[in-house]
């Protein structure tokens, strides 16, 4: 096996900083890439937490204006990550969230920021790095976007380039004024460049511009080949067909591992499943819910956001309450939904439980105690939460879309395919089919051995990176092999 390598770049990387699932991502392929000969690098940018948490760190080159300010490119691991880490202080020294402000807006120079990570990660395309050449470029999402097209307009030979889409609803759009100060030129602002709508577009550029193109699941990438799924993008994806495809998300199974976990209150395997039910207890307490081993309990861990569908399960709550269910939602974003979950709580002390905020001990306590979790999401391009339930015996409640649809075996499907049931799905994602599917799962598990079944079916199924991983290996093999004729 030929060794690869690979520069990845991403603008978060679990468990140095996170805000979805992406960072799960870019935090744990490289690790699982390993195994399959292939040597990845990540660049990041350098936030605070990023300079707290790099070791070993050793500065490869500096600037004394990198986009308008001091800047110096660092190399350094964390966790048995490599890490290439772009410390640019005005840009990136800025508490709390990477993308906003603490008033949750956008940083007014998002597009300067994410231009400056991708500028530098061409350079190391380009042999910046002699120690480390690599031979395909990986950019995850809009914020790496435009790291293909600096390589592609740069017009010097170039390492191979792969654009992941994990999300098609955040897009980097910014005014058309920003290609002045970014250093591409001025015609790259046309309709195969960055040109979006008269505006510049950072993951259109990086879709427009890659060698190839992937997204988080099969069904994903036929959905965003939709006008609806691909939010103005369709009609692009459809003509980039032959170099797109979905490879699913797998999950670190070392980080979530209810045998180990040190954030559950106790610690088990499929054997002795029963160990759930003081887990249970646990969350009911930390929820303020009724201590009630017969309720069937709900958990959700997400965004806030229209994408998740979070408006639906507020709607389904007199179903939760009528049919004897408890919920426990952890969960931060938008202000509405905020106040709406928090109001139902207080309406409903020891049947709903709402947590706001952002908690990674309490999503694994969810995970661990809950008895269904539910993604009623709009669209979900792959979803992690539910492949955390998968291992946890907590099973889920998904709509029938993106790698939703891919990673879960609906109750109804057990007869007429030869995979096992894990779950249960509902389509089309209304409150109607929520609520429908939230009692047949109420059902369900008053039955226990047909509960127990969806448990050991789930806790059986592999959610590893293991095979995952190597889809990628062979992409970026593809990839050198097809650039070298
Ligand atoms: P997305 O990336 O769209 O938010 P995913 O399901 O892919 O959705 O990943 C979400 C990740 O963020 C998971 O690791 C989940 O556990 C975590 N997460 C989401 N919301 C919270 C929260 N409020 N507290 C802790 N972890 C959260
Ligand atoms: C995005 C998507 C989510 C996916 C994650 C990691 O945030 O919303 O579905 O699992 O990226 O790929």
């Amino acid at each position: 096996m030929t060794p690869v390598r690979v520069l990845a770049v991403a603008s978060e990387v679990y468990p140095i900083v996170k805000t979805g699932g992406l960072a799960d991502v870019a935090g744990a392929l490289p690790l699982a890439l390993k195994a399959h000969g292939v040597e990845m690098r990540t660049l990041m940018p350098g936030y605070p937490d990023v300079m707290r948490m790099l070791r070993g760190a050793g500065e490869i080159r500096c600037w004394p204006d990198y986009f308008g300010g001091p800047g110096r490119l660092l190399a350094g691991s964390h966790d048995g990550l490599d890490l290439f880490v772009l410390d640019v202080p005005h840009l990136y020294a800025r508490p709390g969230n990477p993308y906003v402000t603490a008033e949750g807006v956008d940083w007014p120079d998002n597009g300067l920021r994410f231009a400056a990570l991708s500028r530098i990660a061409a350079d190391i395309g380009h042999g910046l790095v002699p120690a480390f050449v690599p031979d395909v470029v990986h950019a995850h999402d809009w914020q790496a976007g435009l790291a293909p097209a600096y390589l592609h307009y740069d017009n010097r030979p170039r390492p191979g380039t792969v654009m992941t889409i994990h999300n098609m609803a955040y897009q980097g759009k910014f005014a058309p004024e920003l290609i002045g100060s970014i250093g591409l030129p001025w015609d790259s602002l046309n309709v195969h460049g960055l040109e979006y709508f008269g505006g510049i577009s950072f993951l259109k550029a990086g879709l427009q511009l890659a060698d190839r193109i992937t997204t988080v699941s099969p069904t994903y990438a036929q959905e965003i080949q939709s006008d609806e799924g691909g939010m103005g993008l369709g009609g692009l994806l459809r003509e980039r067909a032959d170099v797109l495809s979905g490879i699913l998300n797998g999950i670190d199974i070392d980080v979530w591992n209810p045998q180990t976990d040190p954030h559950i209150a106790y610690r088990f395997g499929a054997e002795d499943l029963t160990f759930r039910a003081a887990n249970k207890a646990v969350l009911q307490q930390q929820f303020n819910l009724d201590s009630s081993d017969e309720a069937p309990l709900l958990g959700v861990i997400s965004r806030l956001s229209w994408q998740k569908g979070l408006d639906l399960l507020l709607e389904a709550i007199p179903t939760i309450l009528g049919d004897g269910m408890q919920l426990a939602l952890l969960g931060s974003g938008d202000r509405d939904l905020q106040d709406r979950y928090q109001a139902v709580a207080r309406a409903n002390p020891g049947r709903i439980g709402v947590v706001i905020g952002y908690d990674e001990i309490l999503a694994h306590l969810i995970q661990a105690g809950s008895d269904a979790l539910i993604v009623p999401s709009r669209f979900e391009p792959c979803g992690l939460t539910q492949l955390y339930a998968l291992r946890y015996g907590a099973v889920p409640i998904v709509s029938r879309v993106g790698g939703l649809e891919d990673t879960i075996v609906d109750i109804g499907e057990s007869n007429t395919s030869d995979r096992d049931a894990t779950g249960f799905k509902f389509a089309p994602v209304t409150v109607e089919a929520l609520t429908g599917t939230l009692r047949k799962a109420n059902t369900a598990f008053r039955n226990k051995a047909t509960w127990r079944r969806l448990q050991l079916s789930g806790l059986a199924t592999d959610v590893s990176w293991r095979n995952r991983a190597g889809d990628y290996a062979v992409l970026y093999r593809d990839l050198v092999a097809a650039r070298r004729t």
